[in-house]
């Protein structure tokens, strides 16, 4: 078996190589890494997965043999080619992630990944290719909890952002390759990590730290909020990755009813954690369209910042958040991956990875 991991100088493919690693298989893996030369492409390798404690042997042992320098939307097919013969397996997390109106998110998500999985299929015996999606490709507009369908989600404009699009047309055009070994992960929110916190990576973090000092946003109090840490995505993908077989080709990567929090329960965690009193007697819920009456308690509540980017960042958010979706998670949990452990349960430690670490620095991950 060799496997090709993509996306591991990122925030889901290097928790994707830490569950190779717990299983003894960074050393039959590949990795797609974006750099000058395999010697830069390890050295980036090596630093990323450090910050998800894969230290001493395991990452010395990784060589330059094990790095395949390339960009998903320049891809040289011709030289890349027999590198690629020997993968059996692919798990591709590589993607541009973002909210933003980045121009090259089609490019690369879509175009890119089309690109690379004919060249594998091209060159390589392939027996699975994980494709790593975003659950909220359902788009808005759905019933709680989401199921794990192909029927949910349109591929037209009516997505919130064009990243959820880019995520959902290139399911349905890896779908049509023929003979193409298909199985889509859809991931849901990740956020921190269950024992290192926020210290691989703040993403998503500065929302809920944000939310909880304007003691307002677009949630309600009940709202159920769908949040699996990064180590567990990892294992749950490299689950979908390994098993012989699988009972479905589609299934949400995600906390589902009994893992997902609520945000008037996130508050009490939170506030313990920070030895704070909960913000709920004060929390207002605010609809969308009235962020903007917030920018005033800006400066006063997050220091200083750009209020225009602030107040763009919490409408994209807020908007996600006010689908008030969970994603039903029932196939994954029969194919015998283990629940999430709750938000609830490691905020301490996203808490504590965070202290030191202003909050307009920790938006900066989620803005590329
Ligand atoms: N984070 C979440 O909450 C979340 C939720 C649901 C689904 N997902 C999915 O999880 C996957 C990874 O997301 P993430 O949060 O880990 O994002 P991330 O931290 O930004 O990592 C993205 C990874 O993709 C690589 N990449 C991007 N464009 C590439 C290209 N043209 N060629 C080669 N590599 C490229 C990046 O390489 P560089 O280091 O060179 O930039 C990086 O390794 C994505 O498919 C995303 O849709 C994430």
């Amino acid at each position: 078996m060799t496997i090709l991991l993509t996306g591991a100088t990122g925030f889901v493919g290097a928790a994707a190589a830490a569950a190779l690693a717990s299983r003894g298989l960074l050393h039959q893996t590949l990795f797609l890494v974006r750099a000058e030369d395999a010697s830069a492409g390890l050295n980036r390798l090596r630093e990323q997965l450090a910050r998800f404690g894969i230290v001493g042997q395991q990452l010395e042992k990784l060589s330059q043999e094990q790095v395949l320098c390339a960009d998903m939307t320049a891809l040289d097919t011709v030289a890349l080619g027999p590198r690629l013969a020997s993968i059996t397996q692919v798990l591709h997390c590589a993607a541009l992630a973002t909210f933003s109106n980045n121009p090259k998110i089609w490019v690369n998500n879509v175009d890119g990944t089309l690109a690379l999985a004919r060249a594998v299929q091209q060159h390589a015996k392939l027996q699975r290719w994980v494709q790593v999606g975003t659950a909220m490709c359902c788009g808005p507009g759905l019933t709680s909890p989401v199921r794990e369908s192909w029927d949910a989600g349109l591929d037209d404009d009516s997505h919130l952002v064009p990243y959820t699009h880019s995520k959902l047309a290139v399911e349905i055009a890896l779908k049509a390759l023929p003979d193409f070994p298909l199985v889509v992960a859809r991931a849901s929110i990740v956020v921190g990590h269950s024992v290192l916190g926020c210290a691989p990576s703040p993403s998503i973090f500065w929302v809920f730290r944000m939310a909880f000092a304007l003691e307002r946003f677009t949630c309600a109090p009940d709202d159920c909020i769908d949040i699996i840490p990064a180590d567990w995505c990892g294992e749950a993908l490299v689950s979908l990755l390994l098993k012989p077989s699988l009972a479905h080709n589609l299934y949400h990567v995600s906390a589902g009813v009994p893992s997902s929090s609520r945000f008037v329960d996130l508050d009490n965690a939170y506030a313990k954690a920070s030895n704070r009193a909960p913000v709920a007697p004060r929390y207002q819920q605010v609809a969308l369209e009235d962020l903007r009456s917030l920018v005033p308690l800006f400066e006063e509540r997050l220091g200083r910042i750009n209020r225009l980017l602030i107040l763009r960042a919490l409408t994209l958010y807020g908007a996600f958040a006010e689908l008030n979706y969970v994603f039903d998670n029932q196939r994954l949990l029969a194919e015998g991956v283990a629940p999430s452990p709750p938000l609830t349960d490691y905020i301490a430690e996203c808490v504590r990875t965070s202290e030191a670490i202003p909050m307009t620095e920790q938006m900066k991950h989620d803005f590329k």
